[in-house]
């Protein structure tokens, strides 16, 4: 069927040119506040990319919200949000390091947070749009005025839910430690991403 040889081209070229691009996770340096949790905060990332947070230090987590709800899980505020969540990965001094791995398969601003930070401002996001006013500064504003609980509005939640099929939710997401086999470059790592693709967890905005 010509739809399904398309979809096959069309995915061996997004394979083809998939980058991993890495935000490293972890307490802020001294000088530092919480807005510097996520190592960068702001990514830019093609759909098919994988976003890969990469837990170096402290007792932190990268969590998808909404920009009204900076520090509540996605799902709990829109239903039809099947966001990620690593939950808190405590890293032992450093020496339990784990990442969470996020295939990017839409070109939506996703916004994410740190469980134990957001209060502060320990937040994110990936494909901020330049033009938009939902800014990063305003997002970190947010969760340091709502103090990492209540909503700026009232979200009623959607009730046309189009739960993907195939796609697991956050809490199933799998816990890969890794002891530094890879190099040491922080930013964007350009290989093949063939192992990388089925990764049971997606960034999935409908
Ligand atoms: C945290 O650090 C950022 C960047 O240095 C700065 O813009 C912001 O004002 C600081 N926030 C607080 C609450 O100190
Ligand atoms: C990580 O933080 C959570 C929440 O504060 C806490 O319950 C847990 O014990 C911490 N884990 C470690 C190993 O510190
Ligand atoms: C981390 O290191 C400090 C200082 O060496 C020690 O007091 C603390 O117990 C360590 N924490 C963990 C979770 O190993
Ligand atoms: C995402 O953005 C790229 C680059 O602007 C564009 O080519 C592509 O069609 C967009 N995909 C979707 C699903 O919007
Ligand atoms: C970015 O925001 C501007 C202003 O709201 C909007 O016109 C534009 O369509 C947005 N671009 C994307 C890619 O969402
Ligand atoms: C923010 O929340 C924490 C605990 O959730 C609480 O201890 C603190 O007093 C709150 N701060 C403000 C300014 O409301
Ligand atoms: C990786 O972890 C294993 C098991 O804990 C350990 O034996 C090994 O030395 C570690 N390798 C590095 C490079 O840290
Ligand atoms: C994660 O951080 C550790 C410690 O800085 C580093 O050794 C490792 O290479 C990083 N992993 C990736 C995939 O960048
Ligand atoms: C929930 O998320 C979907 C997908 O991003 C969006 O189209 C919808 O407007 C959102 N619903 C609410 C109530 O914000």
């Amino acid at each position: 069927m010509r739809p399904f040889a398309l979809a096959a081209v069309l995915s061996a070229v997004v394979v083809a040119s998939a980058k991993q691009i890495v935000i490293t996770v972890g307490d802020p340096l001294s000088s530092d506040n919480a807005t510097t949790v996520f190592r960068p905060a702001e990514v830019k990332a093609n759909i098919g990319d994988v976003v890969l947070f990469n837990f170096t230090q402290g007792n932190h987590s990268a969590t998808q919200s909404t920009f009204a709800s900076p520090c509540i899980p996605a799902h709990d505020t829109n239903v039809t949000i099947n966001g990620f969540n690593s939950d808190l990965r405590p890293t032992n001094n450093g020496t339990a390091i784990t990442n969470l791995p996020v295939t990017i398969t839409t070109n939506d601003t996703i916004w994410f947070y740190d469980i134990a930070t957001c209060a502060e401002g320990g937040v994110g996001g990936i494909n901020i749009n330049d033009s938009s006013t939902e800014t990063l500064e305003g997002f970190e504003r947010n969760a340091i005025r709502l103090n990492g609980t209540s909503t700026s509005s009232s979200s009623a939640a959607s009730a046309t839910s189009t739960s993907p099929s195939g796609t697991s939710s956050g809490s199933t997401a799998s816990r890969t430690p890794t002891n530094g086999s890879t190099n040491a470059a922080e930013r964007v790592v350009v290989r093949a991403l063939a192992a990388a693709v089925p990764m049971a967890l997606v960034a999935m905005l409908l």
